[in-house]
C-alpha cells in the first residue's frame, strides 16, 4: 500500500487511494451506488491553512467560506472548525450556515434578491449584510426606523454596500459580475452614483463597510485585483470627503479561479495577495478590516465524484461509454463544456488506475439527452462495464449542487481522510438520496 507520508494531496495515487478504500467499504457499489462524490478532507485543511497564511496577520480578516460552493452542512461546519466564517446568499444558505454553528457575526448575507423577512433575520440577528441596490437599502432605512425589534436593540449588523467597480469581463461572461451593466452592486462610475454614495454614507453613520466581487472562474488575477483596488479608492475618498473614518471594513469577495487542467493547485492566495498588494496596497494598511468569501478555491481540487460505467458502445464510429455521472452533478460542465472542461480518469471495478493505449471516448451521462456528456474524445484507455470514472475537481459546484433532471437522484458525498499508514476513512457529508426521499418531495 502507498505510504501517505509520500502520497502528495491533489495526486493521483492519493485519489486511487481513497476510490479503492470506497469500493472496499461499499461506498461505490455496481447495484447500490453507482455513483458518488468525495472530499479530501485533509486537503481541505491544507487549503484552508494556506488562506490564512497568504494575508498578513497584522490584518483583522474573516475568511467567509462562499456556502453557494459546497452548502453541506457537515462542511460547511468542518470549515468553520478551521476558523472560516461563511458568506450566503439566500435563505437555504443563511439557514444551512446557521445550522453548521456559524455565529451571526460570522456570516455575511449577499444576495441581490433579500425579501423584508430575510433582511430583518439578518438584522436582528446581527449578520453582516452587504446592500446589493439603492432600493434595497431604502428597505433597510425602513426596518431599522419602523421594526420594533430593531428599535429596541439596535443591530450589531457589519452593513455595506456592494460596489460594482466595472473592471470588465473575464473569460466566462456568466461568471464575470464586474462588466458595465452587471446586475449586482452599485456602479459608482454611473452618472452621479459617487456623490450618491458619499451622501448615503453621510446620512448613516451605521453604513460602514464596501464590498465588491469582481467575478469567479474565468476572472484574471489582476483584474479582481483592480476591482478591490477601485472599492480601496472608494472608501478612502468617503472618509475623507465625511471628514471621519466612517468605512471600516472592505469586503474583497472571492472569485480566485481554479486550475482545472492539471494537478497544481494553481493560482495560489499567496499570489493573489502579492497581485492585490500591486494593485491596493493600502488594503493592507490596517486601515480596514477585511472579509474574503472564496468559494471554489477551497474545495474544488479537494474533491472527485466516481461513477460506474453501465454500457460502453460504439455509434457512427463514435466510441461512447455510459456512466452514471452527468448533468445531475455536472451541470456547468454539460451545458457549457467549453467554458467548464473537467479531467475524467479510468479505472478498473477495484478502483486501481487503468492503463493502456489511450483511446478517444466520449464520456456520457445517465440523463436522457443527447448533450448529457461530460467529456468528448477524450483519450482514455478503453472503457468497459463495470469500470469506474472520476471526475475531478469536483469539490465546488458539482456534486453537492446537483441538478434534478430525470429524477435522477442525488448521490451521497463522502469526506475521506487518510491516516500516515494510508488507512482512509471515511465521514458521510450527504446520505444518498432514496426513492422515497424523492417521491416525498415530488408529492408522491
Ligand atoms: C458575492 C459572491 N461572493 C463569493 C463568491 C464565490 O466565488 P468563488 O467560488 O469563485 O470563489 C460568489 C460566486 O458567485 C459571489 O457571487
Amino acid at each position: 500500500m502507498a505510504n501517505h507520508q509520500l502520497t502528495a494531496l491533489h495526486s493521483p495515487e492519493r485519489r486511487e487511494l481513497i476510490l479503492r478504500a470506497a469500493v472496499r467499504d461499499g461506498l461505490l457499489d455496481p447495484e447500490n451506488a453507482q455513483l458518488a462524490g468525495f472530499l479530501d478532507l485533509d486537503a481541505v485543511a491544507a487549503t484552508v491553512d494556506s488562506l490564512h497564511r497568504a494575508f498578513p496577520g497584522s490584518v483583522e480578516v474573516l475568511h467567509a467560506f462562499a456556502a453557494k460552493a459546497n452548502s453541506l452542512v457537515p462542511v460547511l461546519a468542518r470549515l468553520r472548525g478551521l476558523g472560516m466564517g461563511c458568506e450566503v446568499a439566500s435563505p437555504g444558505e443563511f439557514a444551512q450556515a446557521l445550522a453548521a454553528g456559524f455565529e451571526p457575526a460570522q456570516i455575511v448575507f449577499d444576495s441581490p434578491a433579500k425579501t423584508r423577512r430575510e433582511l430583518a433575520q439578518a438584522l436582528e440577528l446581527g449578520v453582516a449584510v452587504n446592500v446589493d441596490s439603492w432600493q434595497e437599502l431604502a428597505r433597510i432605512d425602513e426596518l431599522l426606523t419602523t421594526r420594533p425589534t430593531l428599535q429596541a436593540r439596535p443591530t450589531r449588523s457589519r452593513i455595506g454596500v456592494r460596489v460594482n467597480p466595472q473592471t470588465g469581463a473575464g473569460v466566462i461572461g456568466a461568471m464575470s459580475t464586474a462588466t458595465a451593466t452587471s446586475k449586482f452592486g452599485i456602479a459608482p462610475a454611473d452618472d452621479g452614483n459617487t456623490e450618491r454614495l458619499v451622501e448615503a454614507f453621510r446620512d448613516r453613520p451605521w453604513l460602514t463597510w464596501l464590498h465588491c466581487h469582481v467575478g469567479s472562474q474565468g476572472c484574471p488575477l489582476d483584474l479582481m485585483a483592480q476591482g478591490v483596488a477601485a472599492t480601496v479608492a472608494l472608501a478612502r475618498k468617503i472618509n475623507s470627503e465625511l471628514g471621519r473614518r466612517q468605512v471600516v471594513g472592505l469586503d474583497i469577495g472571492g472569485g480566485l479561479p481554479v486550475n482545472f487542467a492539471d494537478d497544481r493547485a494553481t493560482s495560489g492566495y499567496q499570489e493573489y495577495v502579492e497581485r492585490l498588494r500591486a494593485h491596493a496596497p493600502d488594503l493592507f494598511s490596517g486601515e480596514f478590516q477585511l472579509v474574503t468569501e472564496f468559494g471554489r478555491s477551497v474545495l474544488a481540487k479537494n474533491g472527485f465524484t466516481a461513477a460506474y460505467v453501465e454500457y460502453t458502445k460504439t455509434s457512427g464510429g463514435r466510441a461512447i461509454a455510459i456512466t452514471f455521472a452527468g448533468v445531475q452533478v455536472a451541470t456547468r460542465t454539460v451545458f457549457a463544456p467549453d467554458s467548464w472542461p473537467i479531467r475524467v480518469t479510468a479505472h478498473d471495478a477495484t478502483g486501481a488506475a487503468k492503463h493502456g493505449e489511450p483511446v478517444e471516448q466520449d464520456v456520457a451521462g445517465p440523463a436522457c439527452f443527447a448533450g448529457d456528456l461530460v467529456a468528448e474524445a477524450r483519450p482514455l484507455p478503453m472503457l468497459e462495464p463495470g469500470d469506474l470514472v472520476a471526475l475531478l475537481d469536483t469539490g465546488a459546484y458539482y456534486t453537492s449542487t446537483p441538478f434534478s433532471y430525470n429524477s435522477l437522484l442525488e448521490p451521497a458525498v463522502h469526506g475521506a481522510t487518510v491516516a500516515a499508514d494510508g488507512t482512509v476513512r471515511f465521514a458521510t457529508l450527504r446520505r444518498a438520496q432514496t426513492v422515497a426521499d424523492l417521491l416525498g418531495r415530488t408529492g408522491g
